[in-house]
C-alpha cells in the first residue's frame, strides 16, 4: 500500500465551448447548459475526487484582437463559473467546487455575501481560486496594477472577506427559540475597513459558519441546523487561518515567488504548474512550504496538487506509436497549435511561413515576456528556430516509462503517481481538461480502480465538506 494522495479536476479554458470544432462536439456537448457538466462532476464523486477547480478569465482580452481570441473559440465565450457551482452541487454530496475568482471583480463586502450563501448552500463544498491578473481592469473601471501589487490587493480583499465572514462573533447567534431570541447584535462586528484598496463598514447580513467540521458535531447540526433554534453550535472566532475551519477554502495558482508566498500565507490549496520530475516537485513543495513555515503554518495546513493531464493508451505499444507520430505533425496539426498559441498571445501566428523565424516585433506591447518565452520552450531566442521547430517543439509528447512526458498504459502512469508520492511527498494531483463524460472517462476509466487497489486515491468521503476532504488523510 501507497501513500494515499488527493485528487481534483480542472476545468481549464473555463465554463466554454470546449469541444466547438472538435468531433466530439456532436456528443451533444451543449456547452452552456449545465447537464454535461452535473454527468460529468458526477463521475469524478465517483471516482474519489476531492474538488473541481473551474478556470475563469473575465475579459475577452485586447479590443484589437477580439478575432482571434473567439474565432476558434479559444479565449472566449466564458459564462461564469460561480453561477455554475450551485447547479453542480445539486446533483453530488461530497465533492468540492472552487471556481476561479478574481479580486478586482468583487468588491469585499459582495463577495463575502455571495460566498458565504454558497458555503451554506453547498454543505461546506465551496472554495475560490484566487487569480490576480490585472488585463481586464478596464472592464470593471478599476487602474490596472503592477504584478506583486495586484497580490496585495487580493490579500487585502482576502483578508477583508474572512473578516466579514467572521464579523459575528463566536456568541452572536443565540437561536433559543424558547425565549424567541434569534441572535445578539452586540456581538456583531460593524467592523470599518479603510485600505489601501478598500474601504466599507460590516458587519456581514450572511451567517457565518461554525467551527467544525467533527463528523458527530456536523452529522448532529444537520438534524438540528445551527439556526434552527435548538442546538447552539461553535462559531469561530478567528479571521482566517486553519482556526476557521468552516469557512470556503482558497485555491491559488500563481508560481512566482510572490505567488508562492500568497499560497504559504492563505492558501489550502496550490494548483502547482511545473515539470513533474521528482527534484522539481521537491523543490516547488519546499518554497511554499517554507512561505506557509514563516507565516506559522504547516504542511497540514497546505496540499500542494501538480497539474497533470496525462494521455492513457490501451497498450504500451499504442503509447509508442502515439510518441512516434508526435514527432512529426502535419502541417494540419502545426495549424491548431498554432491556432490556440496565437488566442493566448493575442497574436496571429497563423498566417505565418511556417519555415521561417518568427519576427519578435510581431508581439504588441500587451503580450507578456513569460508567455513568449513560453512560446519559445527550449529555444533561446527566435532567430534559433523557424515557426515549424518552435511548434513542433510544441507537438512532441514522450512516454511516461522514461518520464520524457506522460503518455502510458494506466499502470503505467499509476506507477509514476506513486513514484511522486512515496519519493517526492507529493499531496496529489490535478487533472486538468474540459468537463466533458467523454474526457472524464478516456482519463480516469482504468485508472481510478488501480490507485484505489494501490491505497492511492480514496473509496470513501468523510463528512466533513471540502476542507474535510483535504484534510482526511
Ligand atoms: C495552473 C494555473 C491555473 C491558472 N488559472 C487561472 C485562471 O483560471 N484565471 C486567471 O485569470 N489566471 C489563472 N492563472 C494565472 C494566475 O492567476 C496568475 O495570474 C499567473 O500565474 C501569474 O501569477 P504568477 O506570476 O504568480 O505565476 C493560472 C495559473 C496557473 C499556473
Amino acid at each position: 500500500m501507497s501513500r494515499p494522495q488527493h485528487f481534483g479536476w480542472f476545468l481549464s479554458r473555463g465554463f466554454g465551448p470546449h469541444g466547438w470544432g472538435h468531433p466530439y462536439h456532436d456528443w451533444d456537448y451543449t456547452w452552456h447548459r449545465p447537464e454535461l457538466y452535473q454527468q460529468s462532476v458526477r463521475a469524478l464523486e465517483q471516482a474519489g475526487f476531492d474538488l473541481v477547480i473551474i478556470e475563469d478569465a473575465l475579459s475577452l482580452g485586447n479590443a484589437d484582437t477580439l478575432d482571434l481570441r473567439i474565432r476558434s473559440a479559444y479565449g472566449g465565450p466564458k459564462h461564469d463559473p460561480l453561477l455554475l457551482a450551485p447547479y453542480l452541487f445539486d446533483v453530488t454530496q461530497h465533492i468540492g467546487i472552487a471556481p476561479t475568482v478574481n479580486p478586482l471583480a468583487y468588491s469585499p463586502y459582495q463577495a463575502a455575501r455571495q460566498f458565504a450563501t454558497l458555503q451554506h448552500l453547498s454543505d461546506y463544498r465551496f472554495g475560490i481560486n484566487v487569480v490576480t491578473d490585472v488585463g481586464s481592469s478596464r472592464h470593471f473601471g478599476v487602474e490596472p496594477l503592477d504584478h506583486d501589487g495586484a497580490y496585495d490587493r487580493a490579500e487585502e480583499w482576502l483578508g477583508a472577506v474572512q473578516r466579514l465572514w467572521h464579523s459575528w462573533g463566536p456568541d452572536a447567534l443565540v437561536a433559543d427559540a424558547a425565549t424567541g431570541h434569534f441572535a445578539d447584535g452586540s456581538k456583531l462586528d460593524a467592523l470599518h475597513h479603510r485600505g489601501a484598496h478598500y474601504s466599507f463598514d460590516g458587519p456581514l447580513n450572511a451567517l457565518p459558519f461554525p467551527t467544525l467540521p467533527s463528523r458527530d458535531h456536523l452529522l448532529a447540526s444537520r438534524q438540528n441546523p445551527p439556526y434552527s433554534g435548538d442546538s447552539v453550535v461553535d462559531f469561530g472566532e478567528s479571521r482566517g487561518g486553519e482556526g476557521s475551519s468552516g469557512d470556503p477554502i482558497v485555491v491559488s495558482p500563481g508560481g512566482s515567488p510572490r505567488g508562492l508566498a500568497f499560497a504559504g500565507t492563505n492558501s489550502q490549496v496550490q494548483l502547482a504548474l511545473a515539470s513533474l520530475d521528482i527534484e522539481t516537485v521537491r523543490a516547488y513543495r519546499a518554497k511554499v512550504l517554507e512561505s506557509a513555515a514563516a507565516h506559522g503554518r504547516t504542511a497540514a495546513d497546505i496540499d500542494i496538487l501538480f497539474v497533470f493531464k496525462p494521455i492513457i493508451t490501451a497498450s504500451r505499444e499504442e503509447a509508442d506509436r502515439v510518441v512516434e507520430a508526435s514527432a512529426h505533425p502535419s502541417d494540419a496539426d502545426l495549424l491548431v497549435i498554432a491556432a490556440g498559441q496565437s488566442s493566448d498571445l493575442e497574436t496571429d501566428l497563423t498566417g505565418l511561413d511556417l519555415d521561417k523565424p518568427i519576427d519578435p516585433a510581431i508581439f504588441g506591447d500587451h503580450v507578456s515576456r513569460g508567455s513568449i518565452k513560453g512560446l519559445l520552450g527550449r529555444f533561446d531566442s527566435f532567430a534559433d528556430a523557424t515557426l515549424r521547430e518552435i511548434l513542433t517543439a510544441k507537438a512532441r509528447l514522450g512516454r511516461i516509462s522514461t518520464r520524457s512526458g506522460y503518455v502510458g498504459t494506466a499502470e503505467e502512469i499509476a506507477d509514476f503517481i506513486q513514484e511522486l508520492g512515496d519519493d517526492a511527498d507529493n499531496d496529489g494531483f490535478i487533472f486538468s481538461g474540459d468537463l466533458h463524460p467523454v474526457t472524464i472517462h478516456r482519463m480516469l476509466d482504468e485508472l481510478v480502480p488501480i490507485l484505489r487497489r494501490r491505497g492511492i486515491l480514496r473509496r470513501s468521503y468523510g463528512d466533513g465538506g471540502l476542507r474535510g476532504n483535504l484534510r482526511d488523510f
